[in-house]
C-alpha cells in the first residue's frame, strides 16, 4: 500500500513521520489523494483521507492528568484510546508508542454530549432548515456534542420506510459525528403499524414521535395517538410527544389575526403555557392507559414541567426533555421591537414570557424531575423567517442550540451551583444513552466505550455570538451570553475534531448508530406492569332476572342493543369500514379526548358524564 498521500495531512497535524510504519515517506508536498473536498466557504483545515493507516495513526491518543467525570463518580486518571475505543483507564498506564498526548491537567474529561432532539435540514413550513447534517454536526462537535438524534419527519401518507431512507441518505454522506434517528408517526393505518415493526427490527429505530400540534400537517387525533402508543409498547419502543393542542392553536391563531395582531408576540399568545400543559397531561394519560413509556420532547413551560413531575411522582413511566432554549432564554423576546429579533425566537411550543421559567426548569433538571436535554435545533435565516413578516403563522418555527447546549447548561446549571459536574454529565449524555439504549457504548468514560470524549475547561469562558458560531444560521438566541465552561478538545470516535480552537472534520466521518428496542431503563417497569395490571374478569353466576325490553321507537334512535348501549350504530365516526370478516376495524378507536366525541350526536346521559375526565377538565369545546 502506498501511504504517500498521508504525508501532507500528517505533517500538517505535527505528527512524527516515523510514527507511520512502512510509510514510503515521499517529501513531495502532495495533496492527499483521498482528501474529500471541503464544502464551499468551509474553514476546515484538515480532511481525513480515511485510509486505514491514517485513521489508526490518529486514533492512538493518550489523555493525561485530567479528572474523569461520569454520572455517578469522578476521579483522577489517564485514558488510552485506540481505534476509536477507550482501551485503558488508570494511573501509570503502559501505552504503545506513537500515541498523541493531550494534556488535561486541571480539566474535566467527560463523555461527549448527546443531543436528543435535532432537525437538520428539515423541510418545514415551505422552506428547509439551514443547518444541514454537515454544518449542524460540525457545530455540535465544536460545542462538545459528539452525537445527535435527529427525527425522520415526513408528510402524512408518506411511507415511514421511504422517509427513513431519505433521512439516511441525507445524513450518511454529511454527518461529522455519530447520529441516530427517531421516527415520527404523522398518520395512522395498518401499513404504518407494519412499518413501525420493520423500523424497530431492521432499521435501528427505538422511538416514535407524535405531534399534538401542527393541525392538518403532522397532528394525530387522540384515538390515533392511543393506537400508536399501544404499538410502541408491543414493539418495545419509546413513545415521544410534541405536546400542544393543535385544534385550539388553530382557533386562537385566527382570533389573533382577526384582532390585527400579526407579529411574533401572537405566536406565544395563541399557545399559552396551559395549552402545553393540557396536551402534556393528555399524552401522559393516553400513554399510561396504553402502558407505554412516554418521553415529552421540548418541555418549555413551568406548567408542563409540573405535569411531568407530578406524573413521575405518581409512578408513571415518563421522561421530560427541556432544551437549551428553554433553559437558557425566555419568551420576553417575542415582544422585542425588532421584528427579526422577535421572529428569531419563534419556535413551538414557544419560549415563555415568564422570566423565571429557565431557572425553574433547571431546578427540576438538577433534581431529576426532568432527565435529559436536547435542543430542537431547527434553524432558519432572516429571509426564511421573513416568510411570516405580515402573518406570524407563516414564520418558520425553530431555533438554534446544538452548538451551545453544553455551555448553556454548564453556565445556568453548574456555574450557578444547581448541579454538580456528575449531574451535568447525566443530563447531557448518560441519561440519553440509557433511555435510548446505547449505554455504556455512549454516555460513559469506561474501558470498551466509544472514544467520544470532551476535555472540558471549567475555568475558561466564552461569549456566544452568531458572528463566531459554527452553525450556518445567521442568528443566535443566546447572543451575548457569557458562558464559563468551554470544550477545549473534542474527540469523536477517537478522532480529535476540536483541537486547540480548530474544528477539523470531514463530511461523512460520523456513523449511524442503531438504537435497539426494549431499553432496560425504559421498559423494565413496563414489562412488569404488563403482567401485574392485566385486566381480569370477575367469575360470577349469570344474571337470570328480568331484562327490560327496547321498543321499536327506541331502536329507531339508532342505539345498538347488544354491544354497548351508549355507542350509536353509526359507522360515520369510524374512519374505516368493517374488515372483510365483518369485525370492527381495530385500528379505529371509539373515543377521543379532544376531538369529536363518539356520543356527540346522542342525548347526554347525566349519569355517565365525567366531571374529571382523563386529560383534565375541559370546557367542552374540543
Ligand atoms: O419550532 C420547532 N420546534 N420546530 C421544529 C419542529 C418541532 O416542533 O419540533
Ligand atoms: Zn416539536
Ligand atoms: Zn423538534
Amino acid at each position: 500500500m502506498d501511504f504517500t498521500h498521508c504525508f501532507k495531512v500528517i505533517v500538517n497535524r505535527g505528527k512524527e513521520f516515523a510514527d507511520i510504519p512502512n510509510c514510503l515517506g515521499s517529501q513531495d508536498d502532495m495533496e492527499c489523494s483521498h482528501t474529500r473536498e471541503a464544502p464551499e466557504g468551509s474553514a476546515d483545515t484538515w480532511h481525513n483521507c480515511g485510509c486505514e493507516h491514517h485513521t489508526s495513526a490518529q486514533s492512538r491518543l493518550f489523555i493525561k492528568g485530567g479528572r474523569i467525570v461520569n454520572d455517578d463518580q469522578s476521579f483522577d486518571a489517564d485514558i488510552y484510546i485506540e481505534d476509536g475505543i477507550i482501551k485503558q483507564i488508570g494511573n501509570n498506564l503502559v501505552i504503545p508508542g506513537g500515541a498523541r498526548t493531550i494534556e488535561a491537567k486541571g480539566k474535566l474529561v467527560i463523555p461527549g454530549g448527546i443531543d436528543t432532539h435535532t432537525h437538520m435540514q428539515l423541510p418545514f413550513m415551505g422552506t428547509h432548515a439551514v443547518d444541514d447534517f454537515y454544518s449542524g454536526t460540525k457545530a455540535a462537535l465544536a460545542g462538545g456534542t459528539t452525537m445527535i438524534i435527529d427525527f425522520v419527519l415526513d408528510q402524512k401518507n408518506v411511507s415511514l420506510l421511504e422517509a427513513y431512507d431519505k433521512w439516511r441518505n441525507w445524513a450518511d454522506s454529511k454527518v461529522c459525528c455519530d447520529y441516530a434517528l427517531h421516527s415520527c408517526v404523522t398518520w395512522w393505518s395498518p401499513e404504518v403499524a407494519k412499518e413501525m415493526d420493520i423500523l424497530c427490527k431492521e432499521k435501528g429505530i427505538n422511538s416514535f414521535k407524535m405531534f399534538l400540534a401542527y393541525k392538518d400537517v403532522f397532528m394525530l387525533e387522540d384515538n390515533e395517538l392511543y393506537e400508536v402508543f399501544k404499538r410502541c409498547r408491543e414493539l418495545g419502543a419509546l413513545g415521544m410527544v410534541h405536546a400542544e393542542n393543535g385544534h385550539l392553536i388553530a382557533e386562537k391563531s385566527s382570533e389573533m389575526i382577526q384582532h390585527g395582531i400579526t407579529g411574533p408576540e401572537a405566536h406565544e399568545m395563541c399557545r399559552p403555557e396551559e395549552v402545553e400543559a393540557e396536551a402534556t397531561n393528555r399524552a401522559i394519560t393516553l400513554a399510561n392507559q396504553a402502558n407505554c413509556p412516554l418521553y415529552i420532547v421540548h418541555v418549555m413551560s413551568k406548567s408542563a414541567a409540573k405535569v411531568v413531575t407530578k406524573a413521575r411522582r405518581q409512578g408513571k413511566v415518563v421522561f421530560g426533555e427541556p432544551i437549551a432554549a428553554s433553559l437558557g432564554t425566555d419568551g420576553t423576546h417575542y415582544w422585542n421591537k425588532c421584528w427579526r429579533h422577535a421572529a428569531g425566537h419563534v419556535m413551538g411550543p414557544p419560549l415563555r414570557p415568564d422570566p423565571t421559567t429557565p431557572g425553574y426548569l433547571m431546578d427540576l433538571l438538577a433534581n431529576n424531575d426532568l432527565q435529559v436535554t436536547g435542543t430542537d435545533n431547527c434553524t432558519f435565516n432572516a429571509d426564511q423567517k421573513a416568510l411570516g413578516k405580515d402573518d406570524f403563522r407563516k414564520i418558520p418555527n425553530g431555533v438554534n442550540g446544538v452548538e451551545d447546549r453544553m455551555s448553556v447548561i454548564w453556565e445556568k446549571g453548574v456555574h450557578t451551583g444547581k448541579m454538580d459536574p456528575c449531574r451535568f454529565v447525566a443530563v447531557t449524555s448518560t441519561n440519553a444513552a440509557k433511555i435510548f439504549n446505547i449505554y455504556p457504548q455512549k454516555g460513559r468514560i469506561a474501558v470498551g466505550s466509544d472514544a467520544d470524549i470532551v476535555v472540558w475547561n471549567p475555568n475558561a469562558s466564552r461569549t456566544i455570538s452568531a458572528k463566531t458560531h459554527h452553525q450556518a444560521v445567521d442568528f443566535n438566541i443566546f447572543e451575548g451570553m457569557l458562558c464559563h465552561g468551554v470544550a477545549e478538545y473534542v474527540m469523536t470516535n477517537g478522532h480529535v475534531v476540536l483541537d486547540e480552537g480548530q474544528v477539523r472534520v470531514t463530511q461523512g466521518m460520523g456513523r449511524f448508530i442503531p438504537l435497539p428496542c426494549n431499553s432496560e431503563t425504559v421498559f423494565s417497569r413496563i414489562r412488569e406492569r404488563e403482567r401485574t395490571t392485566k385486566p381480569c374478569k370477575v367469575e360470577r353466576e349469570p344474571y337470570d332476572g328480568p331484562v327490560a325490553k327496547i321498543t321499536a321507537t327506541q331502536m329507531s334512535e339508532k342505539m345498538i342493543v347488544a354491544d354497548n348501549p351508549i355507542i350509536p350504530n353509526n359507522a360515520e365516526f369510524h374512519g374505516r369500514p368493517m374488515t372483510s370478516s365483518g369485525a370492527r376495524n381495530l385500528q379505529d378507536s371509539t373515543f377521543s379526548l379532544s376531538g369529536q366525541q363518539i356520543d356527540e350526536k346522542s342525548p347526554r346521559r347525566s349519569t355517565t358524564r365525567s366531571l374529571n375526565p382523563p386529560g383534565g377538565k375541559s370546557s367542552g369545546l374540543w
